[in-house]
């Protein structure tokens, strides 16, 4: 997976578990004489569950061996609290759910539907914030517990993109797709779009990677999201020592803010839009509303003449549900 590929690039490798199928494959599909979009099918990234959770599992997992309690947090269709509980049940551990309730849809419910059937414990909070989070957490908390944040982030996870970035310059050098302009993936807690900045960097590659925002909150930034690409760079020169020179280049980022409508979870025109025109073209790719939905609606009204790649996020496992 990304990781056996970023361990070709650390003088220590990463502990991993590895939960997934890797590389995940490459779909090209032609918009027009001069639009080519090619999509990174994370959502096949294992077959249980599938999306880009999967890369931060499978570096979490490693973390919280010798754990007896699991706590982390997300709104009621967080596909981070899916996944996490799915494996957690299965590896034995006990998970604490928090949980913010979140626009109702058919997506979510099916998620919270995993989320209440795998976890220890469902708690529901008011809000994200992190004043509720430490109080909650204060109620709860004993030594051995480790804590993940929303969207399972942190600089070691952000890592799983810069492994999933090294893993698609591998797939360009086997002629799978050539070199694309653009990258587009969706920001939530930012780890992903970090990942894929920080790999952009660390590989010096000409591409422009473009948050969509999906969400009203501080990790949604352009200065949350550039520091912590830098910040898991520099955890991972001091904790595993990076073989490469890197080097920053704010010109590789921007975030498009434009996408979200009235805020997280909430569909859009433009996101049904994008979820009715992707099921005529690609029947098998599930977009949902919250995130990859609005992201192809964001690369659909920006883009025309171009080589554009859409990393998929999505899991995999609607398809199961239907
Ligand atoms: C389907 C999907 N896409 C994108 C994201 C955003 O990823 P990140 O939280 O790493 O920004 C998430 C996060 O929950 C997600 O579930």
């Amino acid at each position: 997976m990304g990781v056996i590929y970023l361990n070709q690039y650390l003088k220590r490798p990463i502990e991993y578990i590895p939960l997934g199928n890797w590389p995940t494959p490459i779909q090209h599909l032609k918009l027009s004489f001069k639009f080519d979009l090619y999509i990174k099918r994370d959502d096949l990234s294992s077959d249980e569950y599938g999306g880009n959770k999967i890369r931060k599992l499978e570096l979490i997992l490693p973390k919280i061996k010798d754990k007896d309690l699991l706590i982390s947090f997300g709104g009621s269709g967080s596909h981070q609290l899916g996944a996490l509980a799915l494996y957690s049940k299965r590896y034995g551990y006990k998970l604490i759910s928090i949980i913010k309730s979140q626009y109702p849809t058919y997506y979510q419910k099916k998620i919270y539907e995993i989320i209440k059937e795998n976890s220890y414990r469902i708690i529901e909070i008011e809000d994200l914030d992190p004043f509720v989070i430490v109080r909650t957490l204060k109620e709860i908390v004993k030594n051995k517990t480790y804590i993940l944040f929303p969207g399972g982030t942190t600089p070691l996870t952000v890592a799983g993109y810069i492994g999933a970035v090294i893993e698609l310059v591998e797939q360009i050098k086997q002629n799978r797709l050539p070199y694309p302009e653009k990258i587009y993936i969706a920001v939530g807690s930012g780890g992903s779009c970090a990942g894929i900045l920080a790999g952009v960097w660390l590989l010096n590659l000409p591409i422009k990677v473009i948050g969509v925002k999906i969400v009203n909150s501080f990790t949604a930034t352009k200065r949350y999201i550039v520091e912590l690409a830098k910040l898991s760079l520099k955890y991972l020169d001091y904790k595993y020592g990076l073989k490469k020179r890197y080097r920053f280049d704010l010109s590789s980022f921007y975030l498009e803010e434009n996408f979200i409508g009235k805020g997280y979870g909430y569909p859009t025109k433009e996101a049904i839009d994008a979820i009715n025109y992707f099921s005529k073209k690609l029947p098998d790719l599930t977009l949902e509303p919250t995130y990859t939905a609005k992201t192809l609606s964001a690369l659909l009204s920006r883009e025309k003449e171009v080589v554009v790649l859409y990393w998929h996020t999505a899991p995999r496992i609607y398809k199961k549900l239907y």
